[in-house]
């Protein structure tokens, strides 16, 4: 399983994650995006790991747990 969360710092709210992995990712009033699922699997790695890469500022993290 991976850990996944924002750096809400970071994030520009280019919203890029919630298009690519709209499972795991949405995008709050604030107009940042946070991770709705902390914990994901196998099922969802992918598509965060997409999101992570796309993301333009890199604050999309990801850690095997
Ligand atoms: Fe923020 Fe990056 Fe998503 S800037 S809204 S985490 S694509």
């Amino acid at each position: 399983k991976w850990k996944v969360w924002v750096d809400r710092d970071v994030c520009i709210g280019d919203a890029i994650c919630a298009s690519l992995c709209p499972d795991v990712f949405e995008m709050d009033d604030e107009g940042k995006s946070f991770a709705k699922v902390e914990i994901v699997g196998e099922d969802l790695i992918d598509c965060v790991n997409e999101a992570a890469e796309a993301c333009p500022v890199s604050c999309i993290h990801v850690e095997q747990i």
